[in-house]
């Protein structure tokens, strides 16, 4: 019989992994690949954007991929919003989950979204208040999620009061989950350590914390471990290690949810997920996207099929 999954995976190709393309990935195309995704039983799925499409022409479709994934009901539908508007236009959209994203780095937040840090916390208050006037069942959740929480290309290191900072301001204004988002992949094991801690102190164990990591010195999985030893049960992940953001130059993809979901399994953890239908995503993938931004261990190692099933 299935085990019960005890580590959670939100997918985030169709949006991290598209933001920083310098191709338009088409809609029908975006809306297979979280069709495959949900397929392969991922039960929480990143699936764009509420930017303005002069900032991120790749999400200039995102009310009609919303539309389209708002529809599977085996998984939460979430999607990254900037500010207010982009809340707003996410729960007319009908999302499950909002992901509100503010830099630790006050530089990289600027450049991102050209707000201070307060006047962004300012625009989270809104939303959440916002939310808090909805119905309690139609309600998305809200996540605080913290950019460049290990690093950052425009300040280099960040300081671990400036992300306990933030952590505390997001709990204060009532985030539902906290994320920690290596957003440019400087992170190393010890660092993800420590920083979980920081943040896990400020806001106190009720609020979920999750983690968000990139691969740029190819420690994804390594900083993933050190996560899990610390407590983290819930993980973002790309399948074929899409990712990067247009404002933090330097960033690799995302850890790769293929690579991520077999070291779990092997370590005895269960996440729920098909391997399999999960690594057939590649193929939508491929049709549209240069190969060389598809990485991934297990697609390049060609490993047997009964010992990707048996992980
Ligand atoms: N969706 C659609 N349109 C939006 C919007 C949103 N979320 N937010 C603002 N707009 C529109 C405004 O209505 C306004 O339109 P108008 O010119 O027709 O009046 C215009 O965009 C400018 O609004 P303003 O509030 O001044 O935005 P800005 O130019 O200061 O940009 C952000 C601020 C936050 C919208 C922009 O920096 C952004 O989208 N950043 C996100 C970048 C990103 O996706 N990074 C990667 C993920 S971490
Ligand atoms: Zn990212």
């Amino acid at each position: 019989m299935a085990r019960a999954p005890n580590v959670h995976i939100c997918e985030v190709a169709a949006r991290d992994g598209l933001q920083n393309l310098d191709v338009f990935v088409p809609t029908e195309a975006k809306c297979e690949l979280i069709d495959a995704i949900a397929a392969a039983g991922i039960s929480e799925i990143d699936a764009g954007s509420f930017v303005p499409p002069k900032v991120v022409p790749q999400f200039a479709d995102v009310d009609a991929v919303m539309a389209h994934a708002v529809q599977h009901k085996s998984a939460t539908i979430g999607a990254l919003v900037p500010n207010f508007k982009g809340a707003e236009r996410a729960i007319a959209a009908g999302v499950g989950a909002i992901y509100f994203v503010i830099s630790a780095s006050e530089s990289h937040n600027l450049a991102n979204v050209r707000r201070t840090i307060e006047e962004q916390l300012e625009g989270f208050r809104a939303v959440r208040t916002a939310l808090d006037a909805l119905p309690i069942a139609g309600r998305p959740r809200l996540m605080g999620a913290i950019a460049t929480a290990f690093g950052c290309s425009i300040e280099g290191q960040i300081k671990e009061a400036a992300v306990g900072r933030l952590a505390r301001g997001f709990a204060e204004a009532g985030a539902d989950e906290i994320g920690l988002a290596d957003t440019v992949g400087y992170g190393t094991p010890g660092l993800i350590k420590d920083i979980v801690r920081v943040a896990r102190d400020e806001i106190g164990s009720q609020i979920p914390l999750r983690l968000h990591l990139h691969d740029t010195l190819g420690m994804g999985l390594a900083n993933a471990v050190a996560g899990l030893d610390v407590g983290i049960r819930r993980f973002d992940a790309a399948v074929s290690g899409l990712g990067g953001c247009p404002f933090a130059p330097g960033a690799r993809g995302n850890v790769v949810t293929e690579d991520l979901v077999f070291m779990l399994e092997r370590v005895g953890l269960s996440t729920g997920i098909d391997l399999d239908r999960l690594m057939q995503t590649r193929e939508i993938l491929a049709r549209h996207i240069a190969p060389r931004h598809l990485t991934g261990h297990l697609h390049e190692a060609g490993i047997p099929k009964a010992l990707r099933s048996a992980a």
